[in-house]
């Protein structure tokens, strides 16, 4: 059986961190999770990262522990970190997706409305809310 897990945070990006840095993390981020069946969303507004990240369970803890201790983001706010019978981005896009502005982001808050029985789905969507209020991400 497989056994999928959610994990999703809230950080600070680190003040240093300059559009470029983001671009490149976008960038490796996107094409190390597609390689590694790693689903989920990655955003980065106003100074702050939120991200979600859904996949095999060892693999996920051990890619999380790596996160945690990257330089890039400081003040990680964990929201979940759980097992997940019903994962929300398996078949949002068949990729690990970068929201990079708020038409993303209303996509993403689209999808999320589709199944309004999904509770994880629902606090997701209050999660995303103060990103949704700003026009440009
Ligand atoms: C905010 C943030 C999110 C990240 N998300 C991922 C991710 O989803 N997948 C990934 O492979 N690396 C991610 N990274 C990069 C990892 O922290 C780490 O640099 C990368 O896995 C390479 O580790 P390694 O050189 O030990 O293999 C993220 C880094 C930051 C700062």
């Amino acid at each position: 059986m497989r056994s999928l897990y959610t994990i999703c945070y809230v950080s600070k990006g680190a003040p240093e961190l300059q559009e470029k840095d983001i671009e490149e993390l976008f960038h490796y981020t996107s094409t190390a999770n597609n390689k590694n069946a790693v689903s989920g969303i990655l955003l980065y507004s106003l100074g702050n990262f939120f991200q979600v990240l859904e996949g095999n369970e060892k693999h996920l803890l051990q890619l999380y522990q790596k996160i945690k201790e990257d330089p890039r983001h400081l003040e990680i706010y964990e929201v979940y970190n759980k097992p997940t019978h019903r994962p929300v981005f398996e078949n949002y896009k068949s990729t690990f997706d970068i929201v990079k502005n708020s038409k993303d982001l209303k996509k993403l808050i689209a999808y999320l409305n589709q199944d309004q029985s999904n509770s994880t789905n629902h606090k997701l969507k209050r999660l995303l809310r103060p990103f949704d209020m700003l026009d440009e991400l």
